[in-house]
């Protein structure tokens, strides 16, 4: 190896090994508001305004200065030069992914940070050639933690509430996005269930964008217990692995890739069993959820796809497709064909960026329901 590839290979290696300092680095500019700091400010801000914004004490403050640099880096926020009357001096701007992290705005992402980055939900990371060694563990999750992810969270309040706000931030963000560009697919549906739809944001936006459909949302009772629904809108308090409500549609975001083949199999035969009418009528499940390997992917969402397979691994011993390894499961299940609606572009101010998800509408024969 010549001294520059060594050198390269060299700082790859800190790269790979130091890169929870990045995700720490975000964490701690999101538990400070810095992201609302900025946006709050209307304009490029200084670092002696931001520092006093911050409200920190004086001696620490050229640390925000360095934690500034690693995420401008990091593309979370940039540098812009502001010249005052006597000279340029640096100020900083938000980025399309730090306008995800404001906290308030419609379509923030922020709630995912305490979830990830809980101890709770990183421990499992750290056993994870302990877990593939051994024989007894359903996941690394389940290794660290004595029961699995979704029991785990009925014992804790206060993980669940994390849980739950951030899968409701993601639905918030993908709900705009359907009842925007793919509202077609919700025509003419008398009835829809949302399975393992979580607190309802999703099954909650399409009731009130279609007032004549009624919606109902499935969960387990640490998820739905105790919530009220309005008119044309239910709770469900229950098990998919038992029972799923009847309905025209079945809705399943974020559900398939928490599990293995064989439970994702289940799934979708307690689905089949659930719909009432046939294809032609609009009887059909939709899945929502990325597919790994699409050709001519960017690298970004690539890489992010990757990451959320060894996530779902962790989490739930779950894992993320190709279209062939859906196509499996769904004929397997007894369905007889599907469609893939093509990714999300997402064109909005806050957004630019492609969504790495598909829809998946799954329409099947009438035959194969009734
Ligand atoms: C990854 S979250 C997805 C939540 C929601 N669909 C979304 O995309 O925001 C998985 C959901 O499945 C629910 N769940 C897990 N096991 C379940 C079961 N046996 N029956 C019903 N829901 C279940 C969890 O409580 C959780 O809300």
């Amino acid at each position: 190896m010549s001294t520059e590839q060594l050198l390269h290979a060299q700082a790859h290696v800190w790269n790979h090994l130091f890169s929870f300092v990045n995700s720490m680095s975000l964490k701690c500019a999101v538990e400070l508001g810095i992201p609302d700091i900025i946006h709050n400010h209307a304009k490029p801000i200084s670092l002696s305004q931001l520092v006093h914004a911050l409200s920190i004490p004086k001696v620490k403050s050229h640390f925000v200065h360095r934690l500034m640099r690693i995420l401008i880096h990091s593309e979370f926020f940039v540098k812009v030069d502001v010249s005052d009357e006597e000279e340029a001096t640096e100020h900083y701007w938000l980025t399309p992914a730090s306008l995800l992290l404001l906290r308030n705005a419609p379509l923030s992402v922020a709630p995912f940070v305490p979830l990830v980055l809980d101890p709770n939900m990183t421990e499992p990371f750290d056993h994870l050639s302990e877990w593939l060694t051994s024989q007894r563990h359903s996941s690394p999750f389940e290794l660290v933690h004595g029961r699995v992810l979704f029991e785990h969270l009925g014992q804790q309040p206060v993980l669940n509430n994390l849980y739950n706000e951030a899968t409701s931030s993601d639905s918030r963000l993908l709900t705009h996005v359907l009842l925007r560009d793919y509202k077609q697919v919700f025509e003419g549906i008398k009835s829809l269930v949302d399975v393992g739809g979580g607190t309802g944001t999703t099954a909650k936006a399409i009731a009130d964008a279609f007032p004549d459909m009624k919606c109902s949302v499935l969960d387990l009772p640490h998820v739905v217990g105790g919530l009220e629904g309005t008119n044309n809108f239910t709770y469900v308090a229950g098990d998919m692995f038992e029972t799923i409500p009847s309905a025209d549609v079945v809705f399943l975001k974020w559900i398939l890739h928490d599990w293995n083949d064989e439970d994702c199999i289940k799934i979708l035969k307690k689905c089949k069993e659930a719909i009432t009418v046939d294809d032609k009528k609009g009887g059909k499940v939709i899945v929502i959820d990325m597919i790994l390997d699409v050709h001519g992917i960017e690298n970004e969402v690539r890489k992010s796809h990757l990451l959320f397979d060894i996530t779902v691994l962790g989490y739930y011993n779950g894992k993320e497709r190709t279209e062939k390894e859906f196509a499996k499961l769904f004929f397997n299940a007894g369905f007889t064909s599907y469609k893939i609606t093509p990714a999300f572009e997402l064109g909005t101010q806050a957004i630019p960026t492609k969504h790495p998800r598909l829809l998946y509408d799954d329409l099947h024969e009438v035959s194969s329901v009734i």
